[in-house]
């Protein structure tokens, strides 16, 4: 079964980085990451992961377009408050499958991606508005969504970024707006794994980084539904913007 957004090399690569928990050999725990990213490290955590998204681009759109993340697309709308249409962000869009979801059902809904021929594919399938911004250099305007979709992108940003990232974030939704983000979990490991760069974070661990952001969890579940934990490799959650 492939889910979510990110198994897009094959089966060979099924059961590494996305569809069970990340190949421990490859990356570091925490811990042992005693090393802070320096500026020209960042760049290359996103730039050689978006080349690396760039270099797939067709492949990433023939092995994802089909994937049915409509459980996440609700678990999102429903918690919005307020009438529709709403106003949402579908941060790392990739080629755009949920963009087009969301414009089908009514939503006014803005595409970020930093991969250049992804964020084209975005608009041309969606007919979308799509801005191209790098996760760690995000210029997002303040209180303008209801909803921000994270769907298979947020684990890209490293753990030293990530609260800034979701501060960023915060500011972007209005009051009491709603953050989805589904990721692939671990235990708390980041760094390379097949081309890209990944921080794979624990129930635990995540929601000390959305708790410290100013966010309150509304829910959480693991996917695909339906088997044992162990087979499901994806920790979703949905947060509401606390305060003002
Ligand atoms: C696993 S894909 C998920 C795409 C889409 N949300 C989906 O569910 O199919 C992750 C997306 O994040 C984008 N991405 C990764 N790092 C990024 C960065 N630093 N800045 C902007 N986009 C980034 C990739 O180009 C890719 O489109």
């Amino acid at each position: 079964m492939v889910i979510d957004g990110c198994n897009f090399l094959g089966s060979a690569q099924h059961n590494t980085s996305c569809s069970s928990l990340p190949n421990r050999e490859t990356i570091a725990t925490y811990k042992e990451l005693a090393v802070k990213l320096n500026p020209q490290d960042l760049e290359a955590v996103a730039g050689r992961t978006l080349e690396h998204y760039d270099r797939h681009a067709a492949d990433f759109w023939q092995g994802t377009r089909d994937h049915d993340v409509s459980q996440n697309i609700e678990a999102l709308l429903q918690r919005l408050e307020g009438e529709p249409p709403f106003t949402i962000l579908d941060f790392g869009c990739g080629p755009g499958r949920d963009l087009k979801a969301f414009a089908e059902l009514g939503h006014v809904v803005v595409g970020l991606e930093g991969a250049a021929r992804l964020a084209g594919m975005a608009r041309a399938y969606s007919g979308c508005e799509v801005w191209r911004q790098d996760f760690l250099r995000l210029d997002l305007p303040s209180g303008r969504f209801d909803g921000v979709f994270a769907n298979a992108a947020l684990f890209h940003v490293p753990g030293q970024e990530l609260p800034r990232v979701l501060l960023e974030l915060r500011a972007t939704l209005k009051p009491r707006g709603v953050l989805f983000s589904s990721n692939p979990r671990g235990h708390n490991e980041e760094g390379w794994t097949q081309g890209r760069y990944g921080a794979y974070h624990d129930l635990a661990t995540w929601r000390r980084y959305l708790s410290a952001a100013g966010f309150v969890e509304l829910a959480h579940y693991y996917r695909p539904t339906g088997l044992p934990r162990e087979r499901q490799p994806w920790l979703a959650s949905v947060w509401r913007r606390a305060g003002q």
